[in-house]
């Protein structure tokens, strides 16, 4: 059990009235709130230790190359990483799967094929689009069953000519978790590489990427009480020894002559310029405050929560939720439809009532257009969310469909 409100009181911005009412922040998905340990965190390496990494000698630059570096160091346990070389600090999950696409354009050829899903954000879609289109590959699809991962779909596509297969952890619409772990068996069965989206799944359970064996892991950590601008890509090692870097300059290098240059060894030689330092040292207290909770609680309490509202929103007449409808495939992330109310009037509708959810299409175009709408709104929830907020969500909603005359 986690203590909600002890938690509460680490994060001050949830303190607040929003349009009269008080702020129920239901709009994780899209970014979380931070708590006051990684404000402080940023502001003591500003306030005590900013200065240059790598390069210096003097004590500050010491101190900041020591912090930046325990910062990888604890981001390698928290998902279990071989080791730090494994880890890469990037601006987010976006930068990350770029870096992967880039990877595999050295290595696509026409004839090849990359795997994702349709229910991919469209950072994990186009740049897929632009290897293939540059090198000729194709760009397969995986689509859906009871709103869920079809798996024998997944099966059937896996063929050998499948060399990337690339899919969410966690979908930000539809909330379901895919089943990594079996999935990554299967496609080294084919010996393709096996890239994982974790931006939605990172935040909410234990992630241990060598039980996965996935090849390369993206996430955000402004999705998981950290900063914004950074994030991570993991990587086995014997992929990111053979994968150049994707941006060059300062930092990255081990010697430079006038026409060519030699690289420093992993990680370093993908972190080209100076690093975002408060960014990888913020992410770590946010790493640290989530582990003191601990994982297993955040998922367990998640899922109590989503088990608590689900039965009470598919109780609204006229609401659509979409997704499996089987809870245990699922995160903390809901999206509806009320009626044929446009999903920005719902949740303007929500705001008023101090319920801020998120309305569109939510990075996820091809999945909408699977689905047959334009947009959706989307509750989404985290570690300081509590039954309250979900009987406030569901009275909200109950409020706006009156409003409308209960016209659907
Ligand atoms: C599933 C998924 N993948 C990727 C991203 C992109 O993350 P970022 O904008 O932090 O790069 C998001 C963000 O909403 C997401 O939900």
């Amino acid at each position: 059990m986690l203590d909600v409100e002890a938690i509460r009181k680490d994060f001050p911005i949830l303190d607040q009235i929003v349009n009269d009412e008080p702020l129920i922040y239901l709009d994780n998905a899209a970014t979380t709130q931070k708590p006051l340990a990684v404000m402080e965190a940023i502001n003591h390496y500003y306030e005590h230790d900013n200065a240059n990494v790598h390069r210096g000698v003097h004590t500050l630059a010491e101190r900041a190359t020591a912090s930046y570096e325990a910062a990888r160091e604890t981001i390698a346990k928290f998902i279990n990483a071989g080791s730090t070389k494994e880890v890469l600090f990037t601006r987010g999950t976006t930068t990350s799967l770029n870096w992967v696409a880039r990877y595999a354009e050295e290595i696509l050829t026409e004839g090849d094929q990359v795997l994702i899903s349709v229910m991919e954000h469209h950072s994990n879609i186009i740049p897929w689009q632009e290897a293939c289109r540059k090198t000729g590959a194709e760009l397969v699809y995986v689509y859906l069953k009871d709103g869920a991962l079809d798996m024998d779909d997944l099966r059937s596509k896996l063929i050998d000519k499948v060399k990337f297969v690339s899919l969410a952890h966690a979908s930000n619409v539809l909330g379901v978790v895919n089943p990594i772990k079996e999935i990554t068996q299967l496609v080294h069965q084919v010996g393709a590489i096996m890239v994982v989206d974790g931006a939605q799944s990172t935040p909410h359970m234990k992630i241990d990427v060598q039980d996965l064996d996935v090849d390369f892991f993206a996430f955000s950590g402004h999705k998981m009480a950290g900063p914004t601008g950074i994030g991570v890509l993991y990587g086995k090692e014997k992929y990111l020894e053979q994968m150049s870097p994707v941006e060059f300059g300062g930092e990255m290098i081990d010697f430079v002559y006038e026409q060519t240059a030699s690289w420093k060894e992993l990680p370093w030689k993908f972190e080209a310029g100076t690093p975002n330092m408060a960014g990888a040292i913020g992410l770590a207290a946010a790493v640290d405050y989530l582990e003191n909770i601990g994982m297993d609680a955040i998922e367990t309490h998640e899922q109590e929560l989503i088990a608590y509202v689900y039965p009470k929103l598919q109780a609204i007449e006229g609401l659509t939720i979409y997704g499996s409808q089987d809870l245990a495939q699922r995160s903390g992330v809901i999206a509806f439809n009320l009626g044929d109310l446009h999903p920005h009037d719902l949740a303007t509708a929500l705001d008023y009532e101090g319920v801020a959810v998120r309305a569109g299409h939510h990075c996820a175009q091809p999945l909408l257009q699977y689905l047959d709408v334009p947009a959706t709104a989307r509750a989404s929830f985290y570690i300081y969310n509590t039954k309250a907020d979900c009987d406030k969500l569901v009275d909200a909603l109950q409020k706006t469909k009156e409003f409308f005359n209960g016209t659907f």
